[in-house]
C-alpha cells in the first residue's frame, strides 16, 4: 500500500480527519472517501465546472485541486447549500426558474453562483454570465439560469449572501 497522509479540514461545517495518497484529489476525496457525490465529475480535466466547490468562500475545481491542498481550508460542496430552514434561496430559485434540466450541471453550477453571490450581493447579467462561463451546461442555453441567479440577487430579494452562507 502506498504511504497515506494524514488531511485535515473541514467540510460543510464539520471538522473531518482522513488519511489520503498524496495525488488524490479534493474530488476523489469527496465523492470516493466522504461520499459526498453531489459534486460531479465531468471532464475530470478542469474544462466544464462540474466539479465547482468552495474553498474558503472561492470556487474552485476539484478535479484539479490536490486534497492536500486544502489542509486546514473550509470546503463547502452542494450538499452544505441547504440549512436546516430547507433549500438555500439559491436552489429554490433554479427550481422555480427551470434552470435544471438533467441536473448534471447544476451543482457546480450552484457552486459557482453561490460563490459570486458572497462577493458580489447585486451583480448584473453581464456579472452573473462571467462567473458562470467556466460551467459547461449542455440542457438549459443559460438563460433560466442567470435569470435564477439575477432573481435573489441583491440585498432586498432575498439574496443568501446578505443573510445566512
Ligand atoms: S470535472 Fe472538474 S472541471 Fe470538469
Ligand atoms: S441541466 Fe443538463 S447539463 Fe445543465
Amino acid at each position: 500500500m502506498k504511504r497515506r497522509l494524514p488531511l485535515m479540514l473541514t467540510v460543510n461545517g464539520e471538522e473531518v480527519e482522513l488519511f489520503v495518497e498524496p495525488h488524490w484529489t479534493l474530488l476523489e476525496v469527496l465523492r470516493d472517501e466522504l461520499d459526498l457525490t453531489g459534486t460531479k465529475e465531468g471532464c475530470g480535466e478542469g474544462v466544464c465546472g462540474a466539479c465547482t466547490v468552495l474553498v474558503d468562500g472561492k470556487p474552485v475545481r476539484a478535479c484539479l485541486t490536490l486534497a492536500l491542498e486544502v489542509s486546514g481550508r473550509e470546503v463547502i460542496t452542494v450538499e452544505g447549500l441547504a440549512g436546516a430552514e430547507g433549500l438555500d434561496p439559491l436552489q429554490e430559485a433554479f427550481v422555480e426558474h427551470g434552470a435544471v434540466q438533467c441536473g448534471f450541471c447544476t451543482p457546480g453550477m450552484l457552486m459557482a453562483a453561490k460563490a459570486l453571490l458572497l462577493e458580489e450581493p447585486a451583480p448584473d447579467e453581464e456579472r452573473i454570465r462571467r462567473a458562470i462561463s467556466g460551467n459547461i451546461c449542455r440542457c438549459t442555453g443559460y438563460t433560466k439560469i442567470v435569470e435564477a441567479i439575477a432573481s435573489i440577487s441583491g440585498p432586498a430579494k432575498g439574496n443568501p449572501a446578505g443573510g445566512k452562507s
